[in-house]
């Protein structure tokens, strides 16, 4: 099978993931066959669609045709038998191996032999997930960053058993939705993007829990300082430009410094413990109870646009 040959898209779960990952095919004129268990959280995934859809088209991103258009590609199910005939699967569900394992065993009884399995998970072993299917050559992780409709980046993960054909073969289907694929060519925890960010993260809260500075102060040095860069520049050009010597020198004596914790750190256990979850719970490491999430979220997807035009331009 070619990318060109691709018609019918499957998408398993209706969440923040699904949704986004539902839209980007719709969009590019894809017939979707979505899946979700329950009515009802099909209905919210419709709705978030309909509110990325807003945002896009009040940023001149697209026109109501385009997107009343995308949506009649979208062909909702509670029924798994119903993802038969799909040719590439986009699995977005719960994060815990044994509910996906069960998942794409259903899938590997119901999908014809060609069809090709992806798994969005953020971090799970896609080997692992992969034992479960009687092909697992045509098995790998296709793997978005929320919000998965603007955010470009996608990481093909090659499990132990995928073939070079389904990794370039997903490369292709990536770039006609017009995504930036990357390719990961080792099955490893967190793959490129949660590894890195995760090392920033823990960093940040290490920093937090010492008392160093406070979430703003860190927050800030991120969004006015190294952050700004990193829209433009990967951290390994930004190790060219400032010299491999000195950057070799500042590893020496810094990476002893920087935390090596295993576990989350206790003031981000304490806050979950709590019941501050962040924007969803209307506080974290900030107060959010003035404004409501849909109006943070349309905020952070109107910056983020305005962000990826200024970026393209500056490719061009
Ligand atoms: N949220 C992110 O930033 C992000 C980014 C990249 C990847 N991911 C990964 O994408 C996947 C989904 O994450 P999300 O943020 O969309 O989650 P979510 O909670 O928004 O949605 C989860 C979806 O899974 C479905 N679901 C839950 N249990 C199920 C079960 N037992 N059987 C079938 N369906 C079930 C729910 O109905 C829902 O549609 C996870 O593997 C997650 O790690 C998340």
């Amino acid at each position: 099978m070619r990318a060109s040959d691709i018609k019918q898209i499957g998408i398993v779960g209706a969440g923040t993931m699904g949704s986004g990952i539902a839209e980007i095919f719709a969009e590019s004129g894809y017939d979707v066959i979505w899946y979700n268990r329950s009515d009802a959280g099909m209905q919210r995934g419709f709705a978030r669609i309909r509110e990325n859809q807003a945002t896009l088209i009040r940023n001149g991103i697209l026109t109501q045709t385009a997107a009343e258009a995308a949506q009649a590609h979208l062909h909702p199910t509670n029924d798994l038998i119903d993802l038969a005939p799909a040719d590439v699967i986009s699995e977005s569900i719960v994060e815990a191996l044994e509910t996906k394992q069960k998942l794409f065993q259903s899938l590997d009884e119901i999908c014809a032999q060609e069809t090709i399995f992806t798994t969005n998970t953020s971090g799970l072993s896609i080997s692992k997930i992969a034992t479960v299917v009687s092909h697992p050559t045509r098995f790998a992780g296709m793997h978005y960053v929320n919000p998965a409709h603007i955010v470009p980046i996608v990481e093909i993960i090659k499990g132990e058993k995928t073939s070079d054909t389904t990794c370039e073969l997903l490369m292709d289907v990536a770039k006609r939705i017009r995504r930036h694929p990357v390719l990961v060519k080792k099955d490893i925890p967190g793959f490129i993007a949660n590894r890195i960010q995760f090392a920033v993260i823990r960093e940040a809260l290490h920093l937090v829990e010492e008392g160093i500075a406070s979430p703003d102060d860190i927050d800030a040095v991120v969004k006015h300082g190294i952050g700004l860069r990193w829209a433009l520049l990967g951290p390994l050009e930004i190790a060219d430009l400032g010299g491999l010597d000195v950057f070799n020198t500042i590893c020496s004596y810094l990476f002893e410094a920087l935390s090596h914790a295993k576990d989350a750190p206790k003031v981000l256990q304490d806050l979950v413990k709590a019941g501050k979850l962040g924007v969803k719970s209307g506080s974290g490491f900030y107060d959010y109870s003035a404004r409501k999430a849909q109006q943070i979220i349309a905020d952070r997807d109107k910056k983020l646009l305005r962000m990826l035009r200024i970026k393209f331009q500056s490719e061009e």
